[in-house]
């Protein structure tokens, strides 16, 4: 009794410290950024022009949504083509302009300062031919980590002091999981590096298949408790390229508490925005084969495992789906973004 009393006093003050300590980096770093974080404590919103809703999806801009939904003051979104000449920043969503449903003005006038913003999350593979966006934009936002604006698809967030104990990892490792390997997989083409990989990894190790195509497709409300079943899962992107690291790891892999088999970027992009010791990269390995013995054994070794998750004490996964808070991220950064720049080479930095 006296025993457990001491542990349960001990693991509280744990608690307390690193609330402090995250509270005290909290202040250190707002004070370093002073007042240069938004546009309000300069005196002006800062007006970005949305030209067109990404993939024809028009959402509500009522009130004042950076600062209802995001606690960002200062940022003012707008997506009537009107207030073009007031806005600091128009907008472009690149899908549009690829497919020719939507046109850049390009003859209006840039007024002063104002940026042409290029938005685009897909991989170069997916973005077409872009020589005739040569010479338009003057900031590019995208999840590439060189972008002027980094807007990434999950990334982690410091948990704070009260999450504690929760979710700790011997809850992620004493779930059910009855299933070493999953992929949960929607276009599947023969050609892709990740499709090469799996039919090979299939031949060492059993590997669950789900989604469309192999008609297991999976509802949203299911996809993270049926993963959460596996040991592993395979976060294989479609497209080869430079920090292109999707929800894949965020959502499918961490958020379900399956550990992810990465196949993307190489390591040091996945070790840049991940906890070291979180992910299994595939390149680490010299073969399938190799690879699915790692896995095999890692699964044997619940204390090996569990270090997998070590990094949930102190982080949480913070996933990115909405436009709008895409947006209303530039705000924080604007004063420090280049005040002159220009892409002239559009096609160049997108392939580079
Ligand atoms: C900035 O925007 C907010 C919310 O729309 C508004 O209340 C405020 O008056 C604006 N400030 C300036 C200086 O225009
Ligand atoms: C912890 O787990 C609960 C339920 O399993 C979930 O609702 C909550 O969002 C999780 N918290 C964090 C910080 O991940
Ligand atoms: C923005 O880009 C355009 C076209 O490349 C260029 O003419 C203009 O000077 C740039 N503006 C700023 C403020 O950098």
């Amino acid at each position: 009794m006296k025993f457990q009393f001491r542990h349960y006093v001990f693991l509280l003050l744990i608690c307390f410290l690193t609330t402090f300590v995250f509270l005290l980096v909290g202040e250190l770093n707002e004070g370093r950024q002073g007042l240069s974080t938004d546009g309000h404590v300069r005196g002006r919103n800062i007006t970005i022009l949305l030209w067109h809703w990404p993939f024809g999806r028009p959402q509500s801009l009522k009130g004042d949504v950076c600062w209802d939904n995001h606690r960002i003051s200062g940022c003012h979104l707008v997506d009537q083509r009107s207030l073009y000449s007031s806005a600091d920043l128009v907008v472009f969503h690149h899908r549009e302009l690829m497919t020719g449903k939507e046109k850049l003005p390009i003859n209006l006038p840039r007024l002063g300062e104002q940026k042409w913003v290029w938005l685009s999350l897909e991989s170069p593979d997916n973005s077409g031919h872009l020589k005739p966006f040569s010479n338009v934009f003057n900031w590019t936002m995208s999840y590439r980590r060189d972008a002027d604006i980094t807007v990434p698809y999950g990334k982690l967030l410091p948990q704070e002091g009260e999450g504690c104990a929760e979710n700790s990892t011997k809850e992620v490792v004493t779930e059910e999981k009855s299933l070493l390997a999953c992929w949960v997989v929607s276009h599947y083409n023969p050609k892709h590096k990740r499709s090469l990989v799996f039919q090979s990894l299939k031949k060492s190790i059993p590997v669950e298949v789900y989604g469309r195509w192999r008609r297991r497709g999976l509802a949203p409300s299911n996809l993270l408790p049926t993963i959460s079943r596996c040991y592993f899962y395979l976060a294989f992107e479609n497209s080869i390229s430079k920090d292109y690291i999707t929800e894949k790891l965020w959502r499918n892999a961490y958020q379900a508490g399956a550990v992810p088999v990465v196949l993307g970027p190489p390591p040091e992009d996945y070790k840049a925005v991940a906890p070291p010791n979180s992910f299994i990269h595939v390149e680490d390995f010299t073969s399938t084969e190799e690879l699915g013995n790692f896995l095999h054994q890692l699964q044997l070794d619940k204390e090996r495992y569990a270090r997998y998750f070590a990094w949930r004490h102190n982080y949480k996964v913070k996933l990115y789906t909405d436009w709008r808070e895409r947006l209303c991220s530039i705000c924080p950064h604007y004063h420090s973004l280049p005040a002159q720049k220009m892409y002239p080479d559009l096609e160049a930095w997108v392939r580079s």
